[in-house]
């Protein structure tokens, strides 16, 4: 989303009924030290909505069983239940068929499945090709495989701004380039990456393109087919889901063909004392029993997530970031980290002489949750030069009133800190 003015954004997101979406959470009423919570720590993980909660509650209620190998009907209606999420996931992220939706821990295990696959098939003199804004999960994969293979890592350069450097990424991409790896949205600058024009340029020369979506499913502008990549990895927590659940979406004939990942039961069809035979996508990359209720529980995150107004929801998260962004310059002594043009509702920031822990921890103290650190993106601070930074992150349940209750904790943290 660009960046417009909040006052003009607030008349556009009038029909976003945000206090009826935060009545769906119920972790938002609670106090802190007697204050409301303020939840600003949303790219780290959502909170989960009465429905979601309910759905996992439901299913270890009345319907827990183990999925696929049961001779009876709680069996039967859990993988039921289960193939339907997977279902609901298919047709979120438009997937040309279901089964190119594959279950996983989340998107650090979807990542690694593919890094596995592609370490089989690097060589000496391969290049794979990654950006300077890459959390640690869509990097260390890239650099083990490198390692092992002989193939070298090419990372692309950002702009002061926590832009992508699209001339640098065009030097970089050659026909050497095997695989291109690369968020969707930075989780520590918030930048949307333009990841469709990247994606044709990756094709152009022969690559497959992997996008790390971690950041970019919450934002409602997912769609595999349209941006034309070969991977879309993601986790369920980011997106109003359970914990430890995620997908890896691919597509079909390559999947089909991709080194398995985990072996063991289910991902097989054929077994001998000295060998066996993979099963068929999905399961061939979904060995031992799954999460069941995560899975689940992510279908109903990602079907109440559908059901709203995207367009509202884009809107409503771009006036709290226009906000956010405005209250910030004009904030004596706060510096902006990531002035991307087009960015989701992160706001990184550092204040003269606070270390980014210590303005956490006074944040806290007046109920505010937000995150610090290098936000699992340690090259990027060294690119940025800094140590780390301070992180608000914003979500649909998120208020205007609480991007100034933000703001107003920070001067008293300045008054600290000075
Ligand atoms: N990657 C998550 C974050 O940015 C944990 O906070």
């Amino acid at each position: 989303m660009k960046l417009m003015k909040s006052e003009a954004l607030e008349k556009v997101v009038m029909n976003f009924d945000v206090e009826s979406i935060r009545q769906q959470f119920p972790i938002l009423s609670r106090e802190v030290d007697g204050k409301s919570l303020v939840y600003l720590d949303n790219a780290a993980t959502t909170q989960k909505p009465q429905c979601v909660i309910d759905a996992l509650v439901d299913y270890y209620s009345t319907c827990n069983s183990n999925v696929h190998r049961g001779a009876h009907f709680l069996a039967d209606e859990a993988t039921r239940r289960y193939e339907g999420a997977r279902d609901i996931i298919a047709k979120f992220i438009n997937a040309s068929v279901r089964q190119e939706v594959i279950w996983t821990s989340g998107t650090t295990e979807a990542i690694n499945i593919v890094a596995n696959g592609l370490s089989q098939q690097l060589q000496p003199g391969d290049e794979v090709l990654v950006t300077q804004m890459e959390h640690h999960a869509n990097l260390i994969p890239w650099q083990q495989a490198c390692k092992k293979t002989g193939a070298s890592l090419q990372v692309a350069m950002i702009n002061e701004d926590g832009e992508l450097d699209i001339d640098d990424f065009d030097a970089k991409l050659s026909s050497k380039t095997k695989l291109v790896a690369m968020a969707h949205v930075s989780n520590a600058l918030g930048t949307i990456n333009p990841i469709k024009s990247l994606t044709a340029k990756a094709k152009a020369v022969g690559a497959l393109v992997l996008i790390d979506g971690a950041q970019g499913v919450a934002h409602g502008m997912v769609n595999v087919q349209d941006i034309g990549c070969d991977f879309y990895a993601f986790s369920g927590h980011k997106v109003f889901g359970p914990t430890g659940i995620g997908a890896l979406w691919g597509k079909e004939a390559l999947l089909k063909e991709w080194p398995v990942w985990q072996t063991g039961g289910e991902m097989i069809q054929v077994v001998t004392y000295q060998d066996a035979v993979w099963n068929e996508l999905p399961y061939r990359f979904e060995a031992g029993t799954p999460h069941i209720a995560g899975a689940i529980g992510m279908g109903e995150a990602i079907r109440w997530f559908d059901s709203l107004d995207m367009e509202a929801v884009k809107q409503h998260e771009a006036m709290l970031i226009a906000s956010a962004t405005e209250q910030a310059e004009a904030f004596d002594g706060l510096t902006i980290i990531g002035n991307a043009k087009n960015k989701t509702g992160v706001l990184s920031f550092a204040i003269e002489s606070g270390h980014p822990a210590d303005i956490g921890f006074l944040l806290d103290r007046q109920g505010i949750a937000i995150r610090t650190g290098h936000h699992c993106a340690e090259p990027l601070m060294g690119r940025l030069g800094v140590p780390g930074t301070a992180r608000a992150s914003f979500s649909i349940y998120n208020t205007l009133q609480e991007v100034d209750i933000l703001f107003e904790a920070l001067q008293k943290v300045k008054k600290m800190l000075a």
